[in-house]
Parts: C-alpha cells; structure tokens; sequence
C-alpha cells in the first residue's frame, strides 16, 4: 500500500504535473501558491506518496478567517460567547490528482488534524471551507460540515468537534 507524506509546499515538489481536473485549482498551485505563501496569505500543504517525493497527490491551504456569531445557526451561536466575530481557520483550496482517487478522505482529514493543532497555539473555534460547486459542497457534507446559513457557498465545522475526531 502506498504511504503518503504530507508537507509545506516547497521547490522540490513538481506543481506543473498535478491534475485535480480542474483548471482553476491546476493553475492556482502552478501559478500562484507559492506566491500566495511567501506573501503569507495562505500555508499550503501537500500530500505526496512515500516513494515519490516531488510529486503532488493533493494539496490543501489555511488561512485564518474570522465569521460572523450572526451567521451561524442559532444553536452553535448559544454556544459560543457574545463577540461579534469568531474565530476561524479557512481551507481555502482542497483538491486530489486525478491519478489519486480515494485520496479526499485523507486530504480533508490531514486538513482538520492540522487545524486543530494549530488552534491550540491561536485559538479558532470553527473550521470553515470554501466549497466552489454542489459536488464540493456534497463532499464536505458527507464529513459533517454545514452550510452557513447566510453564505451557502461556505461551510463550517466546529473545532471542539474536530478536536475529538
Ligand atoms: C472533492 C475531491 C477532493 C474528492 O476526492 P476523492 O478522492 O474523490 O474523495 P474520496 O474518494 O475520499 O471520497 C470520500 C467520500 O466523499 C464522496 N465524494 C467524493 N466526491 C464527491 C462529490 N463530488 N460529490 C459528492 N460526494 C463525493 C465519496 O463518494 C466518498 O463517500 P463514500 O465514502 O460514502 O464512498 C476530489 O474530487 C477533487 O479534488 N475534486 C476537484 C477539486 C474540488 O472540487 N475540490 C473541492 C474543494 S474546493
């Protein structure tokens, strides 16, 4: 069975190969990623198999983000102290080679791992991603994200949640 290594993108890896299908997403890690990471607005991770280094099986960023209390459904806001504004960790960009199917499960779950860790250090409360069309949305569902319910194009998970995952 293949191993996979998940790390900061870095010269070594091979962003001109990676094909997720999307040309959007294809051209945001050949083009802009590192850009996007020096100007620190965005950490960019990728998965690449054990015993092929430079290549890239997937890849994902984080950011900070911050939504509004307002914006989440009542019983998550009840929950949550008063201040306008909560605390968040965005997963901008998450996306697989089409080479590598099977491997979303495992992006997605290196993503949380990684948000919850970094919360202990800067404290977020919700995990929030950027679903682009109905088949992200559907995928995210499928792993307990919901819709917010002012921004149906976002999605959030609570971090206490993740953190017990
Ligand atoms: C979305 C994406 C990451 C899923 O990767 P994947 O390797 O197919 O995911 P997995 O096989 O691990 O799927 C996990 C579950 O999600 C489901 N799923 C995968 N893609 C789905 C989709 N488009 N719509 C609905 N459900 C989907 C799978 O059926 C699976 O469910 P199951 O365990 O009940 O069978 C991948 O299709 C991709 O990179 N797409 C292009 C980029 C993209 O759309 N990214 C979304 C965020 S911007």
């Amino acid at each position: 069975m293949t191993e996979y290594v998940c790390e900061a993108l870095s010269r070594k890896h091979d962003r001109k190969q990676f094909d997720c299908g999307v040309e959007e997403l294809n051209s945001y890690l050949a083009r802009s990623a590192s850009q996007d990471v020096k100007r620190k607005v965005a950490a960019v991770f990728v998965l690449c198999p054990q015993n092929d280094s430079g290549r890239i099986a997937g890849f994902y960023t984080l950011c900070s983000t911050s939504i509004e209390l307002m914006g989440l459904p009542k019983d998550v806001q009840k929950r949550l102290p008063r201040y306008p504004q909560v605390p968040g960790v965005l997963i901008g960009r998450l996306a697989r080679d089409i080479d590598f199917p099977g491997l979303g499960t495992l992006l997605l779950a290196d993503a949380l791992s990684r948000c919850v860790e970094a919360s202990k250090q800067i404290a977020a409360s919700v995990i929030v991603v950027d679903a682009k069309d109905d088949a992200a949305r559907q995928f995210h569902e499928k792993f307990g994200f919901q819709i917010l319910p002012r921004l149906p194009s976002r999605l959030f998970f609570s971090m206490a949640t993740a953190e017990k995952l």
